[in-house]
């Protein structure tokens, strides 16, 4: 049987997580508004529209923050056109999807279904089709208290209460020649800059996030992210990475290497950060927002009727081999908490979801639903420095890939411990012996476990076969755990402290 090994350290602690490492996104886009949070007529609808089968979904998923409104959605968006009287409100044509979209639900909308879910708004403005001067107006409208032209609007529109929206991003994969007003690097970092000026000017408590590049391979990776943030450092809190993965030429091996490429997608960028940082002599450290991640290709190329609303659009059905890939990649994520700390599964329901609906039915969990839903619950507090010896193996694209990826985290009060591992061999158990060095008083609670499905396993409506199943207690021997991890496994294995 293979083996792989580990020793934790209680004292050796290698990040504070920070809980907005567990958020998600919600575009308006295919049925991720209309049919997903807001339905009207749905059985399950509650007084403002929003299906309370859905919101039961997200907070088991505990989602502390929901990037909104898009997206590549958001750079043609007015938001002007989502508040007020609903039967006020325009249809307009949304070129970035090529669909209607009704404005039914827009800014407040949003910010009530988030409190409904436990979870906090992280809005996107326009610098798209629009600038610095809608960007501010829409923070006067969402924070400022009372008094001014767009906080008495909203006040006007039935909300007292600012909605006091803390995180903003400044537009959306502004690099991207697909995206409705797409820049270059300085006329982006230029516009960002004086954006996120005016917008502090409005509110001082809020945070903003520059684009980085849509994507690893873009042809100015790099050079984007220098340009821009070399114009914006001093007026901006984070830089964003968005990262989706895919196994259309169906190889599961070189599938589960491929979050390995996030390691080295996000050290990129955490070292262009601090470039800039040098360069200035700024005290001022930029982090890092991976505000869209996932596994994404099952709908790549699908056709989509013109100008209609609501389509069903990207609604990926997830597999078995998915949910493992979500959790290599959100363990890549927790290693990385030091310098990330925004991270937004994209999306939430129904398009590219962990969470999908039927219009008028059922609601139901896919299999990427379930290792998102460990580590957001469990992984929060610190992480500990874990380094793994195990056998390695070489994919198509990847050499020395390691047998098993593991990451373990001590919840703030430090009462509880939790591992996470994949163990990625097609066929083999892989024994894993972690030393538990200082943990006395610890034993182990339990190991819940995904495993022994088919690959291309998946949930339906009618059928959630795919999900987590508890695995025999683990033992500690003295400082010694020993956990077999099944082939092709996720695990969530946890240790409590004995009162
Ligand atoms: O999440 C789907 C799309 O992926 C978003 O609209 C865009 O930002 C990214 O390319």
């Amino acid at each position: 049987m293979k083996n792989a090994k580990m020793t934790l350290v209680s004292e050796f602690k290698a990040a504070k997580v920070d809980k907005r490492l567990f958020g998600s996104f919600i575009e308006h886009l295919g049925r991720a508004v209309y049919g997903g949070l807001y339905e009207p007529d749905h059985p399950l609808a509650d007084s403002d529209g929003f299906r309370t089968d859905v919101i039961e979904e997200v907070k088991k998923l505990n989602v502390p923050i929901v990037r909104y409104p898009g997206g590549n959605f958001v750079s043609g968006y007015n938001w002007e056109d989502g508040v007020g009287p609903v039967e006020n409100r325009p249809k307009k044509l949304d070129l970035a999807w090529q669909v209607t979209e009704p404005n039914l639900f827009g800014t407040n909308e949003f910010a009530k279904w988030c409190k409904k879910a436990n979870s906090e708004c992280m809005l996107a403005v326009n610098l798209g089709t629009r600038g610095a001067d809608e960007a501010r107006n829409l923070v006067e409208y969402c924070n400022h208290p009372k008094g001014s032209y767009y906080s008495d609007l909203r006040r006007s529109h039935g909300y007292e209460q600012p909605h006091n929206i803390k995180l903003w991003c400044l537009g959306n994969e502004m690099d991207g020649d697909w995206q409705i007003g797409h820049k270059t690097a300085y006329e982006y970092g230029r516009l960002a800059a004086e954006a996120s000026k005016l917008m502090k000017w409005v509110d001082p408590t809020i945070e903003t996030v520059l684009c980085g590049s849509a994507i690893y391979t873009m042809p100015t990776f790099g050079e984007w992210e220098a340009t821009a943030l070399d114009l914006a450092y001093d007026t901006v809190d984070y830089i964003d990475v968005h990262a989706y993965f895919g196994n259309a030429e169906n190889d599961l091996k070189n599938f589960l290497a491929k979050p390995l490429l996030l390691d080295d997608y996000l050290n990129a960028v955490i070292s262009v950060c601090d470039y800039i940082k040098g360069k200035k002599h700024s005290k001022k450290q930029i982090n890092v927002a991976l505000d869209e991640w996932n596994v994404w290709y099952h709908t790549n190329g699908e056709q989509i009727e013109k100008w209609c609303t609501a389509p069903h659009q990207l609604e990926d059905v997830y597999n078995f081999e998915d949910a493992l890939v979500v959790g290599l990649i959100l363990i890549t994520l927790l290693k990385h908490a030091d310098r990330v700390k925004i991270g937004c599964l994209a999306q939430l329901v129904n398009v590219i979801a962990p969470i999908m609906t039927e219009n008028g039915g059922k609601c139901w969990e896919q299999t990427i639903f379930y290792p998102f839903m460990h580590v957001s619950n469990y992984g929060r507090g610190y992480t500990l420095d874990c380094k793994v010896s195990c056998g390695k193996h070489d994919t198509k694209e990847y050499t020395d890939v390691p047998d098993v990826d593991s990451v373990a985290t001590l919840s703030e009060d430090g009462e509880s411990l939790t591992i996470f591992a994949v163990n990625r061999d097609l066929s083999e158990d892989l024994l894993f012996d972690i030393s538990l060095l200082d943990f006395e008083g610890f034993a182990p609670a339990e190991h819940i476990e995904m495993c022994g499905y088919d690959a291309k396993a998946v949930n339906t409506a009618s059928e959630c076969a795919v999900k987590p199943k508890l695995a025999e207690k683990p033992v500690l021997d003295g400082k010694n755990l020993q956990i077999k991890l099944k082939p092709l496994s996720w695990n969530t294995i946890r240790l409590a402290k004995i009162k």
